[in-house]
């Protein structure tokens, strides 16, 4: 490869997250639908010719790396790089270099790691010319890593890695909100466990939605049945989601994921965006608004 390449791993938000069983192995079954939003991480790959075939230098810069700098040789992103060589013996790696510029908050439930692994994926195939089954790969490095492959809204099953493609959806405007806290994902499924709540049926979707009050009208026959423990866990969250919910324009309020990042849906993109300026600056909360998989307009946390 002479190239550098670029490309974007878009955070996902679960639109509902239903947990329907447990495996023995302690991993929750669920039936969610998971769409992409405009917010991403970037990941830059470069040639680096000196080193050796099938070194990955790794850097991570951004907003938000600075976290993440300590544990680098740990990421989500060197494990994909890996896994994608072990899956392709006797083949030649040429030297890299990646850079995560890491714009989307940590640990909060927008898949954000599982999105890196999987542009790495997408980018090292590329860089490498692999003709490789990524999915596989990509369900050994974490349950939302498949589903972040495509970065098409999906259906997801299993425990997250059987993906089916989802209803068509309306065109709408997504406002997404972080108030600073890093959530675990593996306290959160602990902490409902713990909670006996019940396990729920799957949800009942229609093959398409035509406008956005027809799909908020069937979303809020579902929810995110992680939402009560991570709010156990996290108060904030409730704040957050009552500060969404009140802005003008908001047709719909959840959190995604285990948490603690919420979303909020808009028919129009100008009310979302001013929502998400004033709810940055009202709180210092990171906030960002977007037309679902498109171009976004992020505020830091303060
Ligand atoms: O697969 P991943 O590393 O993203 O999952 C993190 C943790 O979240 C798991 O170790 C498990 O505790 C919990 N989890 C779960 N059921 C899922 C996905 C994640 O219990 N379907």
């Amino acid at each position: 490869m002479t190239a550098a390449l670029q490309d974007l791993a878009r955070a996902k938000i679960n639109l509902y997250l239903h947990v329907t069983g447990r495996r023995a192995d302690g991993y929750h079954t669920l039936d969610s639908l998971a769409v992409f939003a405009a917010a991403a991480d970037t990941l830059m790959l470069a040639p680096s010719p000196g080193d050796a075939d099938g070194q990955v230098r790794f850097s991570i810069s951004g907003q938000f790396g600075a976290g993440l700098v300590a544990d680098a040789d740990d990421n989500l992103v060197v494990r994909a790089a890996r896994a994608l060589q072990a899956a392709a013996p006797g083949r030649r790696f040429a030297p890299v270099s990646i850079d995560l510029r890491k714009m989307l908050p940590v640990a909060s439930g927008i898949g954000g790691g599982s999105a890196d692994a999987a542009c790495a994926l997408r980018l090292l195939a590329r860089a490498w010319d692999l003709d490789v089954d990524l999915a596989p790969i990509a369900a050994s490095l974490g349950a939302d890593v498949p589903v972040c492959l495509s970065q098409a809204p999906a259906r997801m099953g299993g425990i997250g890695e059987i993906l089916t493609p989802a209803p068509v959806l309306p065109p709408c405007a997504m406002l997404l909100v972080n108030c600073g806290a890093a959530v675990p994902t593996p306290a959160v499924f602990r902490a409902r466990a713990a909670s006996g709540a019940p396990f729920r049926a799957e949800a009942a979707l229609p093959d398409g939605w035509t406008d956005l009050v027809s799909m908020v009208a069937d979303l809020e026959q579902t929810m995110n049945d992680l939402e009560p423990a991570a709010i156990a866990l996290c108060p904030a969250i409730a704040n957050v989601l009552e500060a969404i919910a009140a802005e003008p324009g908001c047709a719909f309020a959840r959190m995604s994921g285990s948490g603690a990042t919420c979303f909020g849906l808009f028919a129009d993109a100008t009310q979302a965006g001013q929502a998400a300026q004033r709810l940055n600056d009202a709180h210092g909360w990171w906030t960002s608004a977007g037309a679902i998989g498109h171009s976004s307009a992020s505020h830091g946390a303060a």
